[in-house]
């Protein structure tokens, strides 16, 4: 079984995006907007900022407080619409309880969306010409193309229908000609897809939720979810005891897709940067 690596993955990508970065003659600036202390928030917010860094971006971080009031929200997200040195950025989901993520997401200058979350970016991508890329599921086709797995033709599951994860997952599959199923809640005998499928995409938000029993053999497994263990440490979805010998692929957590998001945050920063120039 291939351990599809996004680290590995996400450390040539990055190169290309500093040579680019490189080229611009200008830093490419992303800004994050952080309301709250959530602690795993803080690690992903510090992690963005940190990959910035390695290819010469410059960060604009705005932190406030969990009770900042929606106004004072408005203005920090119009501050970074109308800052000429942000290029993009992106609001830290999710938002502390009562705010509507929608009206504040809608606050956001779609030329500067880096996660691709503003209802026009969204239309945008669905009508197959994308401004900025949906990270996560963007970063799941790099992986499985990286390791040269076939995706065009092939039988594909994507597992949830988020609007950040499961439902673009599904779209850019299709871009790659994959018969593409989408599964949720609502599917009833699941396994009865996974089994058909060569490759799944597991966005489910359920710690070890699926085992090997759910797979046939030599099918390429992308876990996208991501919990924290009791005690210390990381699970998916995917629960990995028995996928060894029986999966032609498998993408580790943490160490798989969490990196290459981040990367595909960088190359939509970059995106966004060449559009504005
Ligand atoms: N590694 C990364 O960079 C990264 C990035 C984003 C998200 N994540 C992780 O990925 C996971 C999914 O994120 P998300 O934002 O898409 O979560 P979400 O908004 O909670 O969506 C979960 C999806 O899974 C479906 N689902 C839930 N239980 C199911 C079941 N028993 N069988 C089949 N489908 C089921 C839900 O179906 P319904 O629509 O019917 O409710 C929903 O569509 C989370 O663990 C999240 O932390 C990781």
């Amino acid at each position: 079984m291939i351990r599809i690596d996004g680290k590995e993955v996400s450390k040539a990508i990055r190169e290309k995006i500093k040579s680019e970065v490189a080229e611009l003659g200008f830093s490419p600036g992303l800004g994050v907007v952080l309301v709250g202390d959530d602690p795993a928030s803080q690690v992903y917010v510090r992690n963005k900022f940190k990959a910035c860094e390695t290819v010469g971006m410059t960060s604009f971080e705005t932190k406030l407080p969990a009770d900042v009031s929606p106004a004072d929200l408005k203005k920090a997200i119009e501050d970074l619409n109308n800052n000429p040195e942000v290029h993009g950025f992106l609001v830290q989901l999710p938002l502390p309880k009562g705010f509507d993520t929608d009206e504040v997401l809608s606050w956001v200058d779609p030329k500067k969306d880096a996660d691709g979350l503003t209802i026009e970016n969204i239309g945008l991508f669905h009508a197959g010409q994308p401004r900025s890329i949906p990270c996560t599921p963007h970063g799941v086709i790099k992986m499985i193309k990286h390791y040269d797995f076939a995706i065009e033709g092939k039988n594909a599951v994507v597992i949830g229908r988020s609007q950040i994860v499961g439902w673009p997952m599904a779209r850019l599959l299709m871009n790659e000609n994959a018969t593409v199923t989408v599964c949720h809640s609502r599917t009833q005998d699941l396994k009865s897809f996974t089994k058909q499928a060569d490759i799944v995409v597991v966005a489910a938000g359920k710690p070890e939720f699926v085992d090997q029993s759910f797979f046939k053999e030599d099918t390429v497994v992308l876990d996208v979810g991501i919990h924290r263990k009791e005690g210390n440490g990381l699970v998916g979805d995917v629960k990995t005891e028995g996928c060894e010998g029986h999966l032609a692929g498998l993408s580790p957590v943490p160490g798989g897709v969490g990196p290459m998001t981040i990367t595909m945050l960088l190359e939509n920063t970059l995106r966004l940067a060449r559009a504005s120039h």
